[in-house]
């Protein structure tokens, strides 16, 4: 399984601890950057170019992190084809590759602690999509289209 992984500065020092466990654990990753906590970076350049390659089919999956894992989250799921999961917690990583077969996780690093996210990690890596009545749930986003279902103010 190929990832790739970014993070901001606000996510950086959590990256750090993410590469680790995914090192140890013999994963094939490659860091999207940034390179540093100390340098500030907008985190719309780190995760679409992480949730494109997803997309693309060049990497199996995405792992972003920034302060809070919300902004990352907001960019993944305007890719195409991306479906990023935002998890502070074990239970909705299991939940989220079952139903959602989410290709994206999105986490916090100034809101849940190293031990925490790499339990989510080891989890939502290893966790398969249940298929079934999941995949016309999934099928219904696939082929939604926004272009005129709302006005758009923004
Ligand atoms: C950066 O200060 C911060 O805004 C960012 O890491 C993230 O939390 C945005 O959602």
């Amino acid at each position: 399984m190929k990832i790739a992984i970014g993070s901001d500065h606000g996510g950086y020092e959590l990256k750090k601890r993410i590469i680790n466990y995914l090192e140890e654990s013999r994963y094939n990753y490659k860091d999207f950057g940034c390179r540093s906590s100390s340098e500030s970076v907008d985190y719309p350049d780190i995760a679409f170019p992480v949730a494109e390659a997803v997309a693309s089919g060049e990497y199996d999956r995405g792992i972003l992190i920034c302060g809070t894992g919300i902004g990352v989250s907001i960019c993944a799921n305007r890719v195409k084809g991306v479906r990023c999961a935002l998890c502070g917690d074990v239970v909705s990583a299991e939940l989220t590759r079952k139903h959602n077969d989410s290709n994206v996780l999105a986490m916090g690093g100034r809101i849940i602690g190293s031990e925490v996210a790499k339990a989510i990690v080891r989890k939502w890596l290893s966790t398969e999509f249940e298929g079934g009545r999941h995949e016309r749930r999934l099928s219904k986003i696939a082929n939604h289209s926004s272009s005129n279902s709302y006005k758009q103010t923004k």
